[in-house]
């Protein structure tokens, strides 16, 4: 949840320090830090402050002194509030060994007694000041060796963490180490970088190294050493980053998010690129799908979406039982799990807790996993058998845009891969849902030129207190999508439910003026009139109802249309404009579009 990132090499430190801090307070905005090495022996120079990291930015001014190492954090609060005194980094008591942590240290309360007991001293509530003290215990007994102490602290430690440390008597070094929780390595020329994404130094360098679990790093600008707990050393996977520094700015718009909207329609053509016709055998070539007896999907928030969407496709196309699971729920009730299940953990970053403790449970009771993913070399495709990455390219704005209707497409195509391994989809249908996925991405295009006076429609219900949105079949998960994403920016109670469920309990909710949206089925299905029933029934007690669809309904109070495409892909093209009406509706409440309060981009504690 929080960024992180450090670097040693020939430039100030605090340049590529503040650039990565910049691109990944996606990641955490409740306060920002920075330690740097001035001089050996010396005092490390800090500064950190609560808020977001314009705050930080606000006090450097030219105070900053000559430095080529250094650390910078970005806080997403667990363990004590937003304040300066729990922002990273944290120091140990001689102000020369610096520390920033993201996870959680979940023995923190005992270390912390055991240590005030030896005469520490601690300032803040956090978990991570433990860990610091610890280190400072550890590297003395080390003889002032920062990764060999990092080994020893990293084994007396449970829960998840990346940390970086620095020390003032050895400028040039940064020590890191990670569990269940992300870190990369960016390797320069004469100079090296650690971060939690790539994000952070891909405007220095796009050759990158993949980190495993449990391991050290220990760079200085021209080495990186990676070892075990134990210190036997690794060779970790090389790979180069496939996009741009560009990719992950705003290009010309004023917020991520509507960036990312707009960009649907190359992550989709660039997740479809040569795979409507079947997946690449080096995709699955980790993984043996026949013989599957059922398929379970776990994922979290915006994939879960794509998760429920998922589950219609591949029942139908490949005629197989297929369960979505919430992945903070799963493993807790031990469900049955044999070698004969396929597990699909869905993620944007691979790197939510949730979703890959879920899939560690499935892959410990023999399920085989195939993996769903934005993000190269992160966690949870390293730890699957076979991946299936999406190719939305990096997603900043916290509310999920174009990583959603990616996992989409990628939900698509493993229903159809399925169904051919299975033998139970036709060559007709195969040939048929290609040709439609195809289209999409003009499709969302001609949505997108559309679009304005969707805006000014949203902005009439800016001062609504709820919202509601319908959707029967692939409809109903585009309803919660809808949902999700307006709670998420609005800050305003939304619930997506099954229009055929309203009747159920939910109808109680409807009151005059109520906005309800509905995502009505194409005007073929079978489906189409049931749901202009359930409009009705709404209207009927008083809901405005903005209908989402391929043909005007004319009960509704406003019809936003789409264009036609297959009954099952519908999703990708029904969610676009529901995330401009929120988008919209956060603007319009003065709320803050990229960051909004209380969440972060990737959840990395359960
Ligand atoms: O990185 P992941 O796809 O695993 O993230 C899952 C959810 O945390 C994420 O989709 C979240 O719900 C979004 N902020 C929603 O917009």
């Amino acid at each position: 949840m929080c960024g992180i990132v450090g670097y040693t090499g020939k430039a100030q430190a605090l340049s590529p320090v503040l650039e990565g801090l910049r691109r990944l307070e996606y990641r955490g905005y409740d306060s920002a830090g920075i330690a740097l090495v001035v001089a050996p022996g010396e005092a490390l120079w800090i500064e950190k402050r609560a808020g977001k990291l314009a705050n930080l930015e606000q006090t450097l001014g030219e105070s900053v002194p000559d430095s080529h190492s250094g650390i910078g954090h970005t806080r997403w609060a667990t363990h004590g509030g937003p304040t300066d005194t729990n922002a990273h980094p944290h120091l140990d008591n001689e102000g020369k060994l610096a520390l920033i942590h993201n996870g959680i240290i979940e023995n923190y309360v005992d270390l912390r007694s055991e240590l005030e007991a030896r005469g520490h001293i601690f300032t803040s509530e956090t978990d991570t000041e433990s860990v610091v003290h610890l280190l400072s215990d550890a590297r003395k007994s080390h003889h002032g060796d920062l990764a060999a102490a990092m080994r020893e602290v990293c084994a007396q430690l449970r829960g998840s963490f990346t940390l970086l440390a620095i020390h003032s008597d050895e400028p040039g070094r940064i020590v890191g180490a990670r569990r269940n929780s992300p870190l990369v390595v960016g390797v320069g020329n004469g100079e090296n970088f650690l971060a939690s994404d790539v994000s952070a130094f891909i405007a220095y360098t796009k050759h990158a190294l993949e980190l495993g679990q449990d391991e050290v790093v220990d760079i200085t600008s021209s080495s990186i050493v990676v070892t075990d707990l134990a210190g036997t050393v690794i060779t970790p996977r090389e790979y180069e980053i496939s996009w741009d520094a560009s990719a992950a700015e705003r290009g010309g718009f004023p917020h991520f998010m509507l960036k990312e909207i707009y960009e649907q329609p190359k992550s989709i053509a660039d997740t479809l690129i040569g795979r409507t016709a079947g997946l690449d055998p080096e995709i699955t070539a980790g993984i043996d799908l026949t013989g599957i007896s059922k398929v379970v999907i776990i994922a979290c928030g915006t994939a879960y979406h794509a998760g429920l969407v998922g589950k219609y496709a591949i029942e139908k196309w490949a005629n197989i039982a297929v369960e979505v699971e919430l992945a903070s729920e799963y493993r807790y009730r031990e469900p049955a799990v044999d070698s004969q299940t396929l597990v699909i953990p869905i993620s944007q970053s691979g790197e939510t807790m949730d979703t890959l403790m879920a899939m560690r449970y499935a892959r410990s009771h023999g399920a085989r996993v195939f993996a769903v993913c934005n993000t190269n070399g992160s966690t949870i495709p390293r730890e699957s058998d076979a991946v299936l990455y999406t190719h939305a390219g990096p997603e900043i704005a916290v509310a999920s845009t174009k990583a959603f209707t990616a996992q989409l497409i990628a939900m698509y195509l493993i229903a159809l891969h399925l169904g051919r391994v299975r033998g139970v989809v036709t060559k007709e249908l195969s040939d048929e849902i290609g040709l439609e996925l195809a289209e999409l991405p003009s499709k969302v295009e001609q949505i997108l030129e559309t679009v304005e006076p969707l805006r000014a429609l949203t902005r009439q219900f800016k001062d609504a207190t709820s919202m509601l949105f319908l959707g029967r079949h692939v409809g109903y998960p585009t309803a919660l999508e809808g949902a999700l994403k307006l709670k998420e920016l609005a800050y305003m109670h939304a619930e997506g439910f099954a229009g055929g469920e309203l009747k159920h309990g939910p109808i109680a909710l409807i009151d005059q003026g109520t906005p309800v949206i509905a995502v009505m089925p194409p005007a073929q299905s079978a489906l189409h009139e049931k749901m202009a029933s359930n409009v009705m029934e709404v209207k009927a007690r008083g809901a405005v109802v903005i209908a989402i669809g391929d043909a005007d309904l004319p009960s509704a109070a406003h019809n936003i249309r789409i264009p036609t495409s297959h009954e099952f892909l519908q999703p990708v093209l029904a969610v676009v404009p529901l995330q401009v009406i929120a988008y919209e509706m956060a603007i319009a409440r003065g709320n803050d579009v990229d960051q909004p309060r209380n969440l972060a981009k990737s959840v990395t504690v359960e």
